[in-house]
């Protein structure tokens, strides 16, 4: 048995679990009228209501004495004072201050790192206000209308994600294409939609090292100069992200067309850093200031909060509640907005390539509890059509997310259904429903009717119920009912907020970062490193010049060799 499963608040939760077992929160609902407000916390326009979970007012002193004896608050702290928590690399965590603000010092290495991140982003402010007015132009002088931005993992999931979610607020007549797939399909559809001319390549890579990233922009590279016909073209459409300014001139970016960041800003948490570059292109960087000025609302939460209105904590902590004491693998996180359609891609990389560890900070096997989940999800009602019915009705529980604006973007009326078709030409379509009616209305009926599906259920006295109405023989009633049943009590998590603003969407981000944050702290485990992306980028450098030479590879396991071996006998490079 681990330290942490032998330890009081873990065995209390344990204990505690079995007693919760047999309780539904339909029958906590009943029996508690102020459910809802126990359970329920707001931090600005951002309400987070989790009185769905299967937990009571014990089960949360519980879990915040696991919280306490884990140390999250001192870690934290920790954290934000600059401390190197990153042990295994060596590093600080400070994402938080690259949206620090409010300038308050902190210090690494003895150095207060605010005036180096005031100074990107003023370089950023330049830049961006440049290529958006028209004054920074192409090589042959016209001005930039696409970027593509070319980077992987951290270096592409946040911009782009980031972008998608705030497309109301792009400049008119910019584009973006993310390319980070190194499968050359990626690059070449992109390309088919740019003109070389007005295309900005903004090439994002903390190490600048990456072969997907490097081989995608060494390509983009040659097109553009085929293109245009001229190296000279290149410092007019590319600039660098990275912390590598050897690297970034290696490869033929001016590093006066770079923009720097620093090893305390992990891949994964960089999108607050230069790597937001195609973000602040888009909607200008007063918005993308407004994003870390959401960013920062909920690092000052976090940092400030009592555990038991600390959002971060309170989500952590019910994910550690159903990892671990219910034996949950998954959690889904399912955004009712299709801006969010990326929300979900881009924590399965912050939370797995954070959380999904089996070594503990005293480098020990875990063995005896789960870390981090697989987080997965898709936007509503996509996945009411898809996965739900798992949700609903399958052996395995899944804790999920619902994220909602009360208010859309596109406030599309509902036309009433078509008359029988007529000669008659076709009126002239309403005016855009403002007062929340149309389209939203039903994907918010929607939102609410899962969760509340998912919390109460059918019961089999309900279905049957229901059958018998239809007026079903009792032989079918009866073989029906189980089918039809429902068992609820699947926990979910309801967040809504006004409007997805930067602001607000810089405050979703950081508040899900911070959950793993907690999480990481509980599991005991480093969750700002990521060794295990590193096997399979050695062994990929290996097998590269294998498939290039002449031969037959014998060097892998069977199932290796033979695989490679028919990719190389399919282009003639076997015996
Ligand atoms: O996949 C591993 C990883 O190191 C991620 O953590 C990172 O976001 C990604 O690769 C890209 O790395 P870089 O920004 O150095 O190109």
């Amino acid at each position: 048995m681990s330290v942490l499963t032998e330890s009081p608040a873990w065995r209390a939760l344990a204990a505690h679990r079995d007693a919760m077992t047999s309780v539904h929160v339909r029958d906590l609902f009943a029996a508690d009228a102020a459910r809802f407000d126990r359970f329920s916390l707001e931090v600005e326009d951002i309400l987070v209501d989790y009185s769905k979970n299967r937990v009571t007012s014990e089960t949360l002193e519980l879990l915040f004495g696991l919280a306490r004896q884990a140390g999250v608050f001192e870690w934290r702290d920790r954290m934000f004072a600059g401390e190197k928590i990153n042990r295994t690399e060596d590093r600080a965590v400070l994402h938080v201050a690259l949206r620090n603000r409010s300038n308050r010092p902190i210090v690494v290495d003895g150095n207060d790192v605010m005036p180096k991140v005031n100074g990107v982003l003023a370089k950023m402010r330049e830049f961006t206000e440049s290529v958006r007015s028209g004054a920074w132009k192409g090589h042959t002088g016209k001005r930039i209308t696409d970027i593509v931005n070319i980077g992987i993992g951290g270096s592409d999931l946040g911009p782009a994600m980031a972008s998608l979610a705030l497309k109301p607020y792009w400049q008119p007549a910019m584009r973006a294409h993310f390319v980070s797939n190194v499968d050359g399909t990626h690059l070449a559809e992109a390309l088919k939609e740019v003109v070389a001319e007005q295309t900005l390549f903004v090439v994002e890579s903390k190490t600048f090292t990456t072969q997907e990233t490097l081989l995608n922009a060494r390509s983009a590279r040659a097109w553009l100069v085929e293109k245009l016909g001229s190296e000279a073209a290149v410092p007019r459409h590319f600039v660098a992200v990275s912390t590598a300014t050897e690297e970034v001139k290696k490869f033929g970016i001016d590093p006066k067309n770079m923009f720097g960041f620093w090893d305390w800003v992990g891949g994964r948490y960089s999108l607050w850093s230069a790597i937001g570059m195609p973000i602040a292109l888009l909607i200008g960087m007063d918005g993308f200031e407004e994003l870390l000025a959401g960013g920062h609302a909920m690092d000052e939460h976090f940092r400030t909060a009592p555990m038991e209105a600390n959002v971060p904590v309170v989500l952590g902590m019910l994910g550690v509640w159903y990892m671990n004491f219910f034996g949950a693998q998954t959690h889904a996180i399912l955004p009712y907005d299709q801006y969010m359609s990326r929300f979900a891609a881009y924590f399965q990389q912050g939370d797995m390539e954070s959380n999904g560890k089996r070594v503990d900070r005293a480098g020990l096997f875990i063995e005896d509890y789960t870390t981090g989940p697989i987080v997965w999800g898709e936007p509503g009602t996509n996945g009411q059509h898809a996965f739900y019915q798992l949700l609903h009705q399958g052996t395995r529980l899944v804790p999920c997310d619902f994220l909602a604006p009360l208010e859309t973007h596109n406030p599309l009326p509902s036309p009433a259904p078509s008359p029988a078709p007529s000669p008659a030409p076709s009126p002239a379509p309403s005016p855009a429903a403002t007062d929340g009616s149309g389209h939203h209305q039903v994907l918010l009926a929607n939102y609410f009717a899962q969760t509340e599906a998912l919390m109460r259920g059918k019961t089999p006295d309900e279905a049957r119920a229901e059958l018998e109405a239809q007026k079903l023989p009792p032989p079918r009633v009866a073989e029906l009912v189980p089918h039809k049943s429902f068992p609820g009590n699947r926990p979910t998590t309801s967040i809504l907020f006004t409007k997805l603003t930067p602001k607000t969407l810089g405050m979703l981000i950081a508040m899900y970062e911070h959950k793993i944050f907690v999480q990481g702290i509980v599991w005991q485990i480093f969750s700002f490193d990521q060794w295990g992306v590193e096997l399979g980028k050695q062994l990929a450098k290996k097998i590269e010049p294998e498939l290039a030479s002449k031969g037959v590879v014998t060097t892998h396991d069977g199932s290796t060799n033979a695989l490679i071996n028919r990719y190389k006998r399919h282009y003639g490079r076997g015996i």
